[in-house]
């Protein structure tokens, strides 16, 4: 990884994070403990719309680590910076943790096998993208 930063830093200001959740307020917190801590060199933060992980935000994701953070308040970030980008030492209660299975896909959901046939062992129907009662283009 060729990454020009020590940590960077991903804050989730999506239409959830950002609008429902307030996440500006996260980044300005981030801004702040990076000169609170003396952090000014080698961490980029970045704003992002959307990880697809809408109903577990505000959500924050640190490379080059890969570490997901969910529920994350202003009070939290003190923390993350102190601790993660500081120390290397993630913030476990604030790791990214499925809380539900996903809901179904359309395809699992509704699945578009013709009459008689099995749908395949551990994976979604196939699809009948062109409506002619088969699977696939034809
Ligand atoms: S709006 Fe933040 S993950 Fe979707």
């Amino acid at each position: 990884m060729n990454l020009p930063y020590r940590k960077h830093v991903l804050i989730c200001i999506g239409p959830r994070c950002g609008n429902e959740r307030n996440s500006n307020r996260v980044r300005q917190e981030f801004r702040k403990e990076f000169v609170r801590q003396n952090m000014m060199t080698g961490i980029k933060e970045t704003p992002c719309v959307c990880f697809g992980l809408c109903s577990y935000g505000p959500n924050v994701i640190v490379y080059p680590d890969g570490v997901v953070y969910s529920g994350v308040r202003p009070q939290d970030v003190a923390q993350i910076v102190r601790d993660h980008l500081g120390s290397g030492r993630p913030v476990e209660r604030l790791l990214f943790k499925k809380k539900e299975e996903p809901p179904q896909t359309c395809a699992e959901a509704i699945p578009s096998v013709p009459d008689g046939v099995a749908p395949p062992a551990g994976g979604p129907a196939p699809v009948d993208s062109d409506g002619d009662g088969q699977s696939g283009d034809s």
